[in-house]
């Protein structure tokens, strides 16, 4: 991807915007692939403003993310600047990398994918929340109308139409999860869609 997202440029209507663009079921989603979690460390990769801060109160968390604008007004204690093809972490650190809405902003998915295997612990989990297309042709199309109009409408109100049309770009950046996302090294892999239109996606890779 050549493009790239100025996250610092909107961090303090990020939070808002989030939940305008999921009608507010971000948090539903967020709670669904928390449920899958297991164990008690958690490493929140792509972690921005801390929106899942109060979901994992009862998790070990570290929160990582490239953006120091946006972890300045995160709430976890424990805060990394790093991103996920590059985690600074030793290997077998975590029982879960926990990651909401990152996926298709990351430069390279492989790399990120393996740094992810390397620090989870054997049997631990990547849970893997994120937006996509629908799969459904006609869905499709309303859903592309409707996230241009919504997102360069937002992006004119706010003075910040480049990083508005990238969001609305990220969601094509990537083909369907069902045929994207690999096992890999991991021992399991599953994707569930939800959301209006199926637009969401939860994958839970076990190591
Ligand atoms: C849309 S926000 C999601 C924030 C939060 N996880 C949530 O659920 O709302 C995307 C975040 O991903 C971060 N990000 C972008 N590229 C990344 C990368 N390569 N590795 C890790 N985080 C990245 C951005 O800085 C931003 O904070």
């Amino acid at each position: 991807m050549s493009e790239k997202a100025n996250f610092s440029n909107i961090y303090k209507f990020y939070d808002l915007i989030n939940t305008i663009l999921t009608l507010g079921f971000d948090k539903s989603w967020r709670g669904k692939a928390i449920n899958s979690l297991t164990g008690t460390s958690v490493l929140d990769l792509g972690s921005g403003t801390g929106a899942s801060y109060k979901q994992l109160l009862k998790y070990e968390t570290t929160a990582i993310d490239p953006d120091k604008k946006m972890l300045e007004l995160n709430p976890f204690e424990n805060k990394v600047i790093g991103s996920a093809e590059n985690l600074p972490f030793k290997d077998n650190s975590f029982d879960n990398v926990f990651c909401s809405f990152v996926w298709r902003n990351a430069s390279d998915t492989n790399k990120a994918l393996d740094e992810v295997y390397r620090v989870l612990k054997p049997g631990g989990r990547f849970v893997l929340l994120d937006m996509t297309r629908p799969k459904n042709s006609f869905l499709r199309i309303l859903h592309k109308i409707g996230t241009f109009k919504i997102l360069h409408l937002i992006g004119l109100i706010t003075f910040n139409l480049k990083e508005y049309r990238f969001l609305y770009k990220s969601l094509d950046f990537y083909p369907q999860p069902e045929n994207h996302l690999k096992k890999d090294n991991f021992i399991d892999l599953k994707i569930k869609r939800m959301g209006l239109f199926d637009f969401v996606y939860l994958a839970v890779f076990t190591k």
